[in-house]
């Protein structure tokens, strides 16, 4: 009995989280298509890399890869003085970060992989005014996001719509979908999906370099595993040498 109870003590959450899956739109990206990828790389280091870093990235791998000059890249991508074999880190510190925005902006190298990029994409759909929030801002996808909404300049602002719905005889309001706020920023929608179609494409192509890094140091963590067991094995034989 106990053991199943202690079963659907594990289930449950997983049956919640389950059930509350977002239902994302796929973003139809594809890596060899090098406008994107200047494009997208071109909006990264102009809206997004104040804050994150991409520090398994290097500006002169990113503008091969997409198929830029090396002049090309240091006028488009490269702001400071940085030599063009440095990687894409930044100056913001976590300290400053938590600072700030009370969690720090993570770096985006594998946010791809671990997030998804379908994710990413509705993200970067999915702000809308919230005057509760610091920014003004909240976001449908990522309740309560402690990020301000980068874009706003490109997208322009987004309002909620509500539905009531009724659960249990009570009703209460959600929120159906987002509609711009009015018809400039209405006419800025289909640009915008082209800018974020071009922002995930690059971070989609980021994530792939970035995962023989991860092997490399899966290594490493591999060797110190085994080093640890046989540590602990010749600890355990120490400690029974006296109780024996
Ligand atoms: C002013 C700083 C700032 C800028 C600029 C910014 N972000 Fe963020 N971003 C944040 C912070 C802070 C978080 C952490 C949010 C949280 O955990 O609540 C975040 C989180 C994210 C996440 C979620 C990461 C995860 O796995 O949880 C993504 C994706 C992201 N940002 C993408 C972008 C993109 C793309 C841009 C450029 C268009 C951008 N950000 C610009 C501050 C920023």
């Amino acid at each position: 009995m106990k053991r199943i109870i202690f079963t659907l003590a594990l289930l449950l959450p997983a049956m919640a989280i389950a059930s509350t899956e977002l239902h994302l739109e796929k973003a139809p990206t594809d890596i060899t298509d090098k406008a994107a990828l200047q494009e997208g790389a071109k909006l990264y280091v102009n809206y997004c890399m104040g804050c994150h870093s991409l520090n398994y990235s290097r500006f002169e791998r990113v503008g091969k890869d997409s198929g830029m000059t090396e002049d090309e890249v240091k006028q488009n991508l490269m702001f400071t003085a940085d030599k063009i074999g440095e990687t894409m880190t930044i100056a913001m510190t976590k300290a400053d970060g938590v600072n700030w925005f009370g969690v720090a902006p993570p770096d985006l190298s594998v946010t791809a992989r671990s997030r998804g990029v379908d994710w990413i994409y509705n993200y970067l759909l999915a702000f809308y005014v919230d005057p509760a929030r610091p920014f003004g801002v909240n976001n449908l996808i990522f309740k309560d996001v402690a990020m301000p909404h980068a874009l706003w300049e490109r997208q322009g602002l987004q309002k909620p719509v509500y539905e009531t719905v009724t659960e249990g005889g009570q009703s209460h309001q959600v929120i159906k979908s987002l509609e711009p706020v009015n018809q400039a920023d209405a006419a800025k929608a289909e640009n915008y999906r082209k800018d974020v179609l071009n922002l995930v494409t690059f971070l989609e192509y980021v994530g792939e370099p970035a995962k023989l890094e991860r092997q490399r140091l899966g290594i490493w963590v591999l060797i110190y595993l085994v080093i640890l067991t046989i540590v602990a094995y010749l600890l355990k034989k120490e400690y029974w040498r006296d109780v024996h």
